[in-house]
């Protein structure tokens, strides 16, 4: 449903996207992470026609974006970053002149607006003007819109970004619920969100994608690998190799003291065990030990932080 292949975006001499590549199959809910400035701000911007590309293409339900932008921004329903203020008029008539704008026929239009105002709790609001209300409603707001032509493709940066916590709870159940019958592309910093909502999710850093993969293997890859935290009575100088030649061990750090470690391992009871004895044996004797299953937050800030070491260290 949505094709990017190989986009790219400079601002000058600045390469915000760099050769993207990913698709989003119809009906699928997927989740576009990165840091501060990664381009997801400016990938979506492409995909819905409201910015050129340097080079590459993205299609959007068969249509081409740049060929085709008025075909595709029918299709897509689009919360950008910063919702444009339409602050004199009411939020009904403004969700009307968006299905409108969107060609969404005279017979509809009533029950969509309805749809869309009740879909994102605005009811209570609808006759109010827009710039009268407080920040929360104006992003529910932007939702509404998004969703109001009852649109193929519905591109959403950054959703729940200023919402109260019963509302974030809302939006995400709203977003699970547009799986089936929308295609989804969301991006976030949140990323519980990503698991409360997504199917799939798509990491990028400084314009290029570091991994994507469905959120059920990740899950399935995450709770196999687990990390054991230990802390040891006294040190023992010889400790620190042996444990890191463990069978199973993938990494080992001491982020807090020389008398404890945080290990990566395989996951497995044995290598647990192996370690456990391991510390017992040296004499160092065994303090504490738990076992910590990796979680998103880790796999992210791994992806995203080892490249940023990298370049530094090229620089
Ligand atoms: N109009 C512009 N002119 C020049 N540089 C820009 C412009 N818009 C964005 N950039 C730069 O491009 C990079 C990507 O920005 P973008 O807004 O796409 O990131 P993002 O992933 O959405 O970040 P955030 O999580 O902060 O929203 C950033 O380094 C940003 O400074
Ligand atoms: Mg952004």
């Amino acid at each position: 449903m949505i094709e990017v292949a190989n986009l790219t975006k400079n601002y000058g001499p600045y390469r915000a996207v760099d050769n993207l590549s990913f698709s989003v199959r119809k009906g699928e809910v997927v989740g576009f992470l990165g840091p501060n400035g990664a381009g997801k701000t400016t990938t979506m911007k492409i995909i819905t026609g409201f910015m050129a590309a340097s080079s590459g293409s993205v299609r959007v339900a068969g249509f081409d974006v740049f060929e085709n932008p008025l075909e595709v921004k029918k299709k897509i329903g689009y919360l950008p970053e910063t919702p444009p203020v339409y602050g004199e008029m009411t939020v009904e008539s403004y969700l009307k002149f968006v299905a409108k704008l969107k060609g969404v026929e005279k017979e509809r239009l009533h029950e969509l607006v309805e749809r869309a105002l009740k879909k994102t709790d605005l009811g209570s609001v609808r006759t109010r003007l827009i710039q009268n209300l407080s920040k929360g409603y104006r992003q529910r707001i932007g939702i509404s819109q998004a969703l109001v032509s009852d649109p193929e493709v519905l591109i959403l940066d950054e959703p729940t970004v200023g919402l109260d916590p019963r509302q974030v709870a809302e939006v995400r159940s709203l977003i699970k619920e547009l799986a089936g019958q929308h295609t989804v592309l969301l991006s976030t910093h949140i990323l519980p969100e990503v698991q409360a909502s997504c199917q799939r999710i798509v990491i990028i850093n400084k314009g290029k994608i570091v991994m994507q993969d469905a959120i059920e293997s990740l899950s399935a890859r995450m709770s196999n690998s687990g990390r054991v935290f230990l802390r040891v009575n006294q040190q023992v100088p010889t400790l620190v190799s042996s444990l890191k030649e463990t069978r199973g061990v993938t990494a080992l750090r001491q982020p807090a003291g020389a008398d404890s470690f945080e290990i990566d391992t395989d996951g497995s009871k044995e290598t647990a065990a192996a370690l456990a004895a391991k510390v017992v044996n040296s004499g160092a004797g065994l303090f504490e030990m738990r076992q910590e299953s990796f979680n998103l937050e880790d796999v992210f800030l791994k992806l995203t932080t080892s490249e940023e070491n990298q370049s530094r260290g090229q620089a």
